[in-house]
């Protein structure tokens, strides 16, 4: 299934077209960019950095999860999207980009979904706030309805459950595409706008027991799926948005503590950008404080 996961791992920069920029919900953008040299080796999980060429201000780019590769009418693999959330100064300017304007982009950078093992069946992902992005290409990945990365289609369980929680429905952004692509979806809202009124840990009290859970979200809710998987035994992997300063594992700014065996401390220091983003929740220290 992983493709090009292995280390090292093929990254290209390539000056990239916007296609199309469409609001999905409040305050978040659905970006298809143009780049089918970088879209070819992108794999769910993966993320890209993205920046807006002839700038200082911001100088760095800013990284954004593979939501979904693009392809022509005729199939062919043109581009990909990204999906985000205005929080600030580069998310704001992506917001206000018009079809055929340039982007920078590199990657894919960081490591691709774990495998999932093959006893199991059914995958739970749980999202909350804008959690959601890596998950749309990987719920096609895993029910086979699409391949990346090169590797064919091929279908890996039987079920993907996507429960995804916001603060209202008006932050819930692409619904109808989770359901296009198989997902079971159960929306959880905290003021009860849409679906369940609750968190998602609400949402996954109310699921059959999960063989496998994939999150990411803020960190909060991160600590919160983790300790509900922690209690009923089932495996929890997280993906993790820490902010990053480069995305190529020179500057240290994305570290997180993992438990380590060979540390007199228990733990040693990884890259989001290059070791994550995805870890083992039992593996995160600050996850299991
Ligand atoms: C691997 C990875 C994948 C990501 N995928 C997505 C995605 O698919 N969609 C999406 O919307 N966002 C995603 N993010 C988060 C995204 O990178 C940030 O929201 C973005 O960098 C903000 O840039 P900005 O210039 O608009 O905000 P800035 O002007 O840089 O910051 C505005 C405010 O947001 C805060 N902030 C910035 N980055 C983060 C962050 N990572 N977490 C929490 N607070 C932050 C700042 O502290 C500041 O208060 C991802 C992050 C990582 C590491
Ligand atoms: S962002 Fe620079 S090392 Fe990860």
């Amino acid at each position: 299934m992983a493709a090009n996961c292995s280390s090292p791992r093929p990254c290209v920069h390539q000056a990239a077209t916007v296609l199309a920029n469409d609001q999905l919900a409040e305050r978040t953008w659905r970006l298809r960019l143009q780049c089918p040299e970088v879209a070819a080796l992108a794999q769910p999980g993966q993320f890209f950095m993205v920046r807006l060429p002839g700038r200082t201000d911001p100088l760095l780019g800013r990284p954004f999860a593979l939501y979904d590769t693009v392809l022509d009418a005729g199939g062919a693999l043109i581009g990909l999207e990204i999906v985000h959330l205005v929080v600030g100064k580069v998310t704001t300017l992506l917001s206000g980009l018009k079809p055929g304007d340039p982007v920078e982009i590199w990657g894919p950078l960081g490591t691709c979904f774990p495998e999932v093992p093959a006893h199991v069946k059914r995958v739970t992902l749980v999202a909350g706030g804008i959690g959601q992005t890596p998950f749309l290409a990987y719920t096609r990945e895993l029910l086979g309805r699409r391949g990346f990365g090169g590797a064919a289609p091929h279908k890996v369980v039987d079920k993907v459950e996507l429960v995804y929680g916001a603060r209202r429905q008006s932050l819930l952004a692409g619904l109808d595409a989770f359901v296009e692509a198989g997902a079971i979806e159960l929306p959880c809202t905290e003021d009860g706008s849409l679906g369940l009124k609750g968190r998602v840990t609400d949402g996954l009290d109310t699921c059959d027991k999960p063989e496998w859970i994939v999150a990411c979200g803020p960190d909060p809710m991160l600590h919160a799926v983790a300790r509900w998987a922690r209690e009923r035994s089932v495996p929890c992997h997280v993906s993790l948005e820490t902010p990053m300063a480069c995305g190529l594992g020179i500057c240290f700014s994305c570290v997180v503590k993992v438990a380590s065996g060979e540390q007199a401390s228990g733990w040693d220091y990884q890259r989001v950008c290059i070791e994550g983003p995805t870890f083992d929740a039992a593996s995160l220290v600050e996850l299991n404080q």
